[in-house]
């Protein structure tokens, strides 16, 4: 984001509460938090689409399931770079950097098989759903090492 706090109407009041809300929202949400709740909420909107015959149909029918899986896509390849960070999660991890680019690779490669799976029209709402499975599968894999608590949607 690139805002400018040029804008006349903003006071000093106002831009000193902003920044203390931010300090402390830093304070255990860095960006790669940041990014997992949008990776999360692509997530789930695709479970929710694969759930279902009839879910599947209509979100095929409005292209959001492939839509949406290459967003997924796109966000887990920003994710990787933050090798940096997400390797401060480790915890008698050998080498995490590189354990890290493993499973983010793995993610980023069942993600791109389960786009081109929706991406076919004769693909049956059964197979999406099983394809996904294996993506939410990738999550929990690196969580499982990175030790995240993991909450319960995944
Ligand atoms: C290679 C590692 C890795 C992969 C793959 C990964 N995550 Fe994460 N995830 C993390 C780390 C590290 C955190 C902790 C980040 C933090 O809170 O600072 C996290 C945190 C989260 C959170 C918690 C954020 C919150 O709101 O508390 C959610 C939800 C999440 N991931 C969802 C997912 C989903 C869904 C996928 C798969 C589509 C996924 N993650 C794949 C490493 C990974």
């Amino acid at each position: 984001m690139q805002r400018k706090w040029s804008i006349p109407g903003v006071t000093m009041v106002s831009v000193a509460v902003l920044t203390a809300g931010l300090s402390l929202a830093d304070e255990d949400e860095g960006p790669l938090h940041k990014l997992m709740e949008k990776v999360n909420a692509k997530s789930t909107a695709i479970k929710k689409a694969v759930r279902t015959p009839v879910a599947y149909k209509k979100a095929q029918a409005k292209d959001e399931i492939v839509k949406n899986g290459e967003e997924l896509l796109k966000l887990a390849k920003e994710a990787r770079e933050l090798s940096k960070e997400g390797v401060k999660k480790a915890k008698e991890v050998k080498d995490p950097e590189k354990k890290w680019f493993e499973l983010m690779d793995a993610l980023i490669a069942q993600t791109e098989k389960f786009v081109a799976v929706a991406g076919n029209s004769e693909t049956k709402q059964k197979d999406a759903s099983s394809a996904f499975r294996v993506v939410s599968q990738r999550c929990t894999d690196c969580h499982n090492i990175f030790r995240i608590e993991e909450e319960d949607k995944f």
